[in-house]
C-alpha cells in the first residue's frame, strides 16, 4: 500500500461484515488504505474475518442491527479504537418471507427490522461522528429489489424500497452538511445469501450472476472523495437485469 492509497485517510464502519458483500466491501476498503471496523451479530466468524485483514486496519465489534443501544455501543467503539469515522455502510440484511399472502406478521416484522430499522438505527447512530469530519459519505446496500417488483418476497421488497426512498431523503437532508448518502442495489450476487435459491439467469443480459467483489468496487468509490459530487443517487450492479425488458425481442 503506497501513501497515495485512495482511502489511506478514511476509517469506515460496515456492518454484515463477516461474511458475503460486507466481507467482500471490508476487504477491499483496506486494500485500499482505510481503517475498518467490522461490524456484525455472527461475532466468532467476523472476529476471524477481521484478524485476517490484519489487526492494525481492521477491526471486528459485534452488532445487532435491529437494536439501537447496539448501535451506539459500536459507534463508540470504532470512535475509540480509529479516532474517527469517514464512512458508514449499511449492509447487513437477511431474505425471507415470501409472496404477500404467504408472509406471517413475524416474517415480516423481522424481515423489515433487520433490512429497514437497522439502516435508519445505523445512520441515526453513525451522524454526529460523520458530522464531525468535512465531508462523508453513507453506502445504503439496497438490492433490485428496491428498484423493481420482485414476485415472492413481498417483506423483502418492501423493506429495500424503504431504504432506497430513506437514502434519497437523507442526502437531500444532509448533503448540505457534508455527508452525502448513496444506495447500491446488486442484482444475483453469490453470497451464501442466495446459495440456496435457485435462479435462472435468462432476464440477465451479463448472462451471469455477479461476485461479491464487483459490489465492494462501487463501495469503495462511494466511500472515497473520488465521489464527492455523487449524493442521493441509486446505483444497480446487476449485469444489465433492471434496464428494460428484453422478452419484447421475442414476440
Ligand atoms: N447476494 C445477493 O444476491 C444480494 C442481492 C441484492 C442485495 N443484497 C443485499 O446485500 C446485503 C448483504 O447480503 P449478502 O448476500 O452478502 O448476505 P450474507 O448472508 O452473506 O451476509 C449478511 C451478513 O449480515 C449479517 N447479519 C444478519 N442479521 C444481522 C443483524 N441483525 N445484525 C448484524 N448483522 C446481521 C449476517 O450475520 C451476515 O454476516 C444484504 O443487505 C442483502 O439484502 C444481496
Amino acid at each position: 500500500m503506497s501513501a497515495l492509497s485512495r482511502l489511506h485517510d478514511k476509517v469506515a464502519l460496515v456492518s454484515g461484515a463477516a461474511s458475503g458483500i460486507g466481507l467482500a466491501t471490508a476487504r477491499r476498503l483496506t486494500e485500499e488504505g482505510a481503517c475498518v471496523v467490522l461490524a456484525d451479530l455472527d461475532a466468532e466468524t467476523g472476529a476471524s474475518r477481521a484478524e485476517e485483514l490484519g489487526t492494525d486496519r481492521a477491526h471486528f465489534a459485534e452488532l445487532d442491527v435491529t437494536d439501537p443501544g447496539s448501535w451506539a455501543a459500536v459507534v463508540h467503539r470504532s470512535l475509540d479504537r480509529f479516532g474517527q469515522l469517514d464512512g458508514l455502510v449499511n449492509c447487513a440484511g437477511v431474505g425471507g418471507g415470501g409472496s404477500l399472502c404467504e408472509t406471517s406478521e413475524e416474517d415480516w416484522r423481522r424481515v423489515m427490522s433487520v433490512n429497514l430499522d437497522g439502516v435508519f438505527f445505523g445512520m441515526r447512530a453513525a451522524l454526529p461522528a460523520l458530522l464531525e469530519r468535512e465531508t462523508s459519505s453513507v453506502v445504503n446496500i439496497s438490492s433490485i429489489a428496491g428498484l423493481v417488483g420482485f414476485k415472492g418476497s413481498a417483506a423483502y421488497a418492501a423493506s429495500k424500497w424503504g431504504v432506497h426512498g430513506l437514502t434519497k431523503t437523507a442526502a437531500l437532508e444532509l448533503g448540505e452538511h457534508g455527508v452525502r448518502v448513496n444506495s447500491v442495489h446488486p442484482g444475483s450476487i453469490a453470497t451464501p445469501l442466495t446459495a440456496g435459491l435457485t435462479r435462472g439467469i435468462g432476464q440477465i443480459p451479463a448472462g451471469r450472476v455477479g461476485a461479491p467483489e464487483e459490489i465492494a468496487h462501487l463501495v469503495v468509490h462511494l466511500v472515497s472523495d473520488e465521489s464527492r459530487f455523487t449524493n442521493g443517487a441509486s446505483i444497480a450492479v446487476d449485469g444489465g437485469e433492471t434496464a428494460g425488458n428484453s422478452l419484447r425481442g421475442l414476440l
